[in-house]
């Protein structure tokens, strides 16, 4: 049976809209609360029973890379000073069955382009992707639900939401045919339409399962929205020739490539952490009585945490 246990991360992008913050470290590395967003993704993806982690990272990335590498000197401060539950945190980043690898994005040539840079650390293996920006916080970790659509169909399957049409221009969108409940059989996806020309208000969101056969589609592509190499558009082009689905996934998303996603999701999350939670509802009691009623039945509809 073909099993999902590869996920490929593209963290190459310069992350100009968290200027200055991204000058020099990664955007990936953003936290919310006390946990980089890049490890909510590979968290997902742990969950999903992936175990080998590909990121395609670029230049001022190391920290990634770190990040996800034992910390000698952390370890043996902790230990040394009997700091037992961080040194279980600091040590649980990376589970030992978990591997990382990593290649180089040298030229920013768009997300088709990031994830043809994986080509070879993938082989010839269904695969996932994920946009770590997209943080999805669901109680069944959102690539799961994935893989399993995955595991059932044996084709492409791809992560989509319901969007308003004047947010069409920032999503992939797509069109087909529900096929049984929030499955939809694939009949077409374009890159970033104008509202009126979206073929659905379906957008795709950061989670794709992949077959490797996407990749004799990534290296016949054209630039194209943005004058980048698109991902969406080698989709397109793979259902030319086979089945691809689409998934309506459960759960919440927040854009965190954007400075509003990353609050929402750092308002939201800190009124489920376990420490903060607390003492920060009431400081949001406090500055803004009005709203609590409003931010408090947001956070407890919100699926627990992965
Ligand atoms: C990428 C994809 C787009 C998708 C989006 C989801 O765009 O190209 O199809 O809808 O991620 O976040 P980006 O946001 O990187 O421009």
């Amino acid at each position: 049976m073909l099993k999902v246990t590869k996920a490929v991360f593209p963290v190459a992008g310069l992350g100009t809209r968290f200027l200055p913050a991204t000058k020099a470290s990664p955007k990936e590395m953003l936290p919310i609360v006390d946990k980089p967003l890049i490890q909510y993704a590979v968290e997902e993806a742990i969950a999903a029973g992936i175990t080998e982690m590909i990121f395609v990272t670029g230049r001022s990335k190391r920290a990634i890379e770190d990040h996800f590498d034992k910390s000698y000197e952390i370890e043996a401060e902790l230990e040394a000073r009997g700091k037992e539950a961080l040194l279980e945190v600091v040590r649980g980043i990376k589970p030992a069955n978990v591997d990382c690898f990593y290649v180089r994005q040298p030229v920013a040539l768009g997300l088709g382009h990031a994830v043809l840079c994986a080509e070879k650390l993938v082989g010839d293996n269904p695969f996932a992707v994920i946009l770590a920006d997209d943080l999805l916080h669901s109680k069944e970790p959102v690539m799961k639900q994935l893989v399993e659509v995955f595991n059932h169909y044996h084709s492409s399957v791809i992560g989509v939401e319901r969007i308003a049409r004047e947010e069409s221009s920032s999503y992939g969108v797509i069109e087909g045919r529900e096929w049984e409940e929030d499955v939809i059989k694939l009949s077409n996806i374009v890159e970033k339409p104008q509202p009126a020309l979206a073929p659905s208000n379906l957008g795709v969101v950061g989670r794709y399962v992949l077959m490797p056969s996407i990749f004799s589609h990534l290296r016949n592509i054209k630039p194209s929205a943005g004058g980048e190499l698109q991902l969406t558009d080698a989709v397109a082009s793979l259902l030319s020739v086979e089945q691809v689905l689409a998934y309506r996934y459960y759960g919440t998303r927040f854009d965190c490539g954007s400075k509003l996603g990353y609050l929402k999701a750092t308002v939201q999350l800190a009124l489920q952490h376990p420490e903060v939670r607390e003492g920060f509802e009431q400081y949001l009691r406090e500055c803004m009585p009005a709203l609590m009623p409003e931010l408090l039945r947001e956070a407890t509809e919100m699926p627990e945490t992965v």
